[in-house]
């Protein structure tokens, strides 16, 4: 197939042929054949920004010129920059932060932070919720198919419905360190959680002596309309995990929380790249984009002229349309791929969020002109069938 390519030594893959994009510009990438397609899916929430923001690149490429590492056991400016930039746009409770690599990371240093400084091992986590692959992640993640293979996993973990206030008061005791949710679900689906119900978990934590953790890997960044999603809910975290766009492409995990619990926790934490100066540059580029270019409220402009005009869709394929800021689902009856397929043959690559719902996660910056004629050809395809 023209285009693609395949990864011949790659685990897991070897052998699959694979579309070989080669280049990034805003809301675009391009394939090895020149072809030009509008990303849909940010490239799985990493491209909020854009891909190749100048503003990112060129604070790569000065960092890159300057210095790309040095052992931890120093200290560099992009470093205390990054962190001071982020802390600065969050509540002021939450002023401590752990850098790591990724999402996964993120969330175990989230686990870590809850179990050490409540000193107690149970997490309530949500039906559908996704995590990330590494052991503790994966223990909180949902789906059993992407568990069961790796048993046995972390014990002490449960999960409740999303929304079920019922079940999630019913499971929480004095044995939880932590409650664990996004708060719209993405791998599984894109569900928004309901405000009374966060507010609730908020409540029951504190009843508790647990922690509020939110993963906000795909939710931040502008992603809902708000720089972070919990500024739509009222509603501060203990401990807040952040990867995927926050430094703009280039890899990193931050889990951000209060003196409170630094005071209890008793380990340790240590990543050999977490704070790089590399990622760290990029960070600080990454969120001065988000502040001057005002994403979260582009983000939520589009997706509200997205969700009214995918909810006004009379087309008996769809279930439901749901979302939050530029973070869109649509539930179809039948399955997904066929119409991604489709879309992808007209220029547009999107992705699954479960079997049966196309996932919309465009990178902020699209054109009004490119998410209008996005929407258009995604009324075409489920109309006209995958
Ligand atoms: C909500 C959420 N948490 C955690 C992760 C894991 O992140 P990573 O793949 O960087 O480990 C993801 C990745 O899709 C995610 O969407």
């Amino acid at each position: 197939m023209m285009g693609t390519e395949i990864a011949r030594g790659e685990f897991g893959i070897a052998g699959v042929p694979r579309r070989t994009i080669v280049r990034g510009e805003g809301a675009h990438v391009w394939d090895s054949t020149g072809r030009k397609y509008v990303d849909l899916g940010a490239s799985l929430g990493v491209a909020n920004h854009g891909h190749s923001h100048p503003r990112i690149v060129e604070a790569i490429r000065r960092q890159a010129g300057e210095l790309v590492f040095v052992s931890s056991a120093y200290t560099t400016r992009p470093r205390i920059e990054f962190v001071d930039r982020l802390l600065s746009l969050l509540p002021s409770q939450l002023n401590r932060v752990f850098l790591s690599n990724s999402g996964a990371e993120a969330m175990e240093t989230a686990i870590k932070l809850a179990r050490s400084s409540t000193g107690r091992s149970d997490f309530v986590a949500m039906m559908r919720g996704f995590h990330g692959r590494t052991m503790g992640a994966l223990s909180a993640t949902w789906r059993s198919e992407l568990r069961r293979p790796f048993e046995p996993l972390v014990p002490g973990f449960s999960h409740v419905p999303l929304n079920d206030l019922a079940k999630l008061e019913a499971s929480v005791s004095d044995r939880t360190a932590g409650v664990m949710l996004e708060l719209v679900q993405g791998e599984g689906g894109i569900h928004v959680a309901d405000p009374e119900f966060v507010r609730a978990a908020r409540s029951i934590c504190d009843a508790h002596g647990a922690k509020l953790i939110f993963d906000e890997i795909q939710t931040g960044v502008g992603r809902t309309g708000r720089r972070w999603a919990f500024e739509r809910y009222g509603v501060r975290p203990d401990i807040l995990a952040l990867a995927k766009s926050l430094a703009g492409g280039i890899p990193i995990g931050a889990t951000v929380t209060t003196t409170g619990v630094e005071s209890k926790f008793q380990g340790t934490l240590h990543s050999t790249f977490g704070g790089n100066p590399l990622a760290c540059a990029a960070g600080v580029a990454a969120l001065d984009v988000l502040v001057d270019e005002r994403l979260d409220e582009r983000a939520e402009r589009l997706g509200n002229v997205g969700l009214a005009r995918l909810r006004g869709l009379a087309n008996p394929k769809i279930r439901e349309v749901r979302g939050l800021g530029l973070m869109i689902g649509i539930e179809l009856r039948e399955r997904a791929t066929p119409y991604l397929e489709e879309l992808r043959r007209r220029g547009y690559l999107a992705s699954a969020a479960g079997p049966q719902v196309l996932r919309l996660l465009p990178p902020i910056p699209i054109s009004d002109a490119d998410w209008d004629s996005a929407l258009g050809t995604i009324d075409e395809v489920l109309r006209d069938g995958g």
